[in-house]
């Protein structure tokens, strides 16, 4: 008898083991955010990230908030976490053509994800936003690409992702949340269950609007609570379909959608297709 507990016990230690080989980082936990000045700035930080349409309105043009796209508060793995990102700037990136700074990075997702324009390094917003991200990356190795960041590497699947297949998708497993315009839902004016396409969504120039982003996102994190449970192939196709609707025009544009789409875009999106009758990229 004591024989077989002590193998059970071993049974269950090693399966521990082995649901724990990816060792992900743990960042401090809200309570833990100290009582001080300090602890005053994070706690502004915090409150931009979570409420942007409240605390940042002026850099703003849609009805998202970072944490819509950030999830648990900008803590949770392959959700592009804060604490991901901290250690990896500043950094080159193609996007820009230039080495960008932390601050650098965040004016991205103004600009493009909350369609919207790119508070300056000097301001409060960002200056609580940075300090939110370094408490938030406490213990953090500089220049180590940790287990978790950004979002999931979904290879494409071997069927093209398709329109059809995708709406299938979304009605099934989105459309109660997110609505069938894709504009989400509101209450009193918040955002409760953010928009996917539409006026009110993130813009051509968002990293959200690649299919392989979005698909890598989805795979994770939706349906809401439950992550890994469409398919590879039902990713890619929902991902299709939500990123073949009309949304807000890339700002980078200068002259027309085709030079746009020859000089920003690339294959994993639907920029600049004509889908459903309608030349993506005008609205
Ligand atoms: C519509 C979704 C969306 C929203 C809203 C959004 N982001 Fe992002 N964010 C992304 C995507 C996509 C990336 C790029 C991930 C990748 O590189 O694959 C990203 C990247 C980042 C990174 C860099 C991550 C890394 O590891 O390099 C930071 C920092 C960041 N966002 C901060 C913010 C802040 C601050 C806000 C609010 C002002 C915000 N984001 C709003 C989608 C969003
Ligand atoms: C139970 C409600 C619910 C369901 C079902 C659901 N979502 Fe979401 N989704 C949310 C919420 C809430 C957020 C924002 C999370 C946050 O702020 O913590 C979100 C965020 C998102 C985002 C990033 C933010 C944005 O607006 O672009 C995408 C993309 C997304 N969901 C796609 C999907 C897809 C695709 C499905 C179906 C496979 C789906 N969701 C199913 C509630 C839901």
């Amino acid at each position: 008898m004591k024989k077989l507990l002590a193998i059970l016990g071993l049974l269950i230690i090693t399966s521990l083991a082995n649901a724990a080989t990816v060792k992900y980082f743990q960042p401090p936990l809200e309570k833990d955010i100290p009582d001080n000045d300090f602890g005053k700035m994070v706690k502004a930080g915090r409150d931009v990230f979570m409420d942007t349409q409240t605390h940042a309105k002026p850099y703003v043009g849609n009805t998202l908030n970072c944490v819509n796209c950030h999830l648990d508060a900008g803590r949770l793995v392959n959700s592009a976490p804060l604490w991901g990102a901290y250690g990896m700037y500043p950094a080159y990136r193609a996007k820009t053509k230039k080495v960008d700074s932390i601050e650098n990075r965040m004016q991205g997702c103004f600009m493009y994800s909350m369609n919207g324009k790119a508070p300056e390094a000097e301001s409060e917003v960002m200056k609580n936003l940075v300090v939110y991200m370094y408490w938030m990356s406490t213990g953090v190795p500089v220049g180590k690409n940790l287990p978790g960041r950004v979002y999931l590497d979904l290879k494409k699947p071997k069927r093209e992702p398709s329109w059809d297949e995708g709406e299938k998708v979304y009605q099934a497993n989105c459309m109660i949340c997110h609505g069938s315009d894709g504009n989400g839902q509101y209450v009193n004016g918040k955002t409760v269950f953010p928009p996917l396409w539409g006026k009110n969504s993130f813009n051509w120039g968002a990293g959200m609007h690649r299919i392989n982003t979005a698909a890598g996102f989805i795979k994770a994190n939706m349906p809401l609570g439950q992550g890994m449970k469409l398919s590879d192939q039902e990713a890619w196709d929902v991902a299709y379909y939500i990123n073949s609707h009309e949304r807000p025009k890339d700002p980078r544009q200068k002259g027309s959608i085709d030079e746009a789409k020859k000089d920003l875009h690339d294959e994993n999106c639907s920029y600049g297709k004509e889908i459903h009758g309608e030349k993506l990229g005008a609205m």
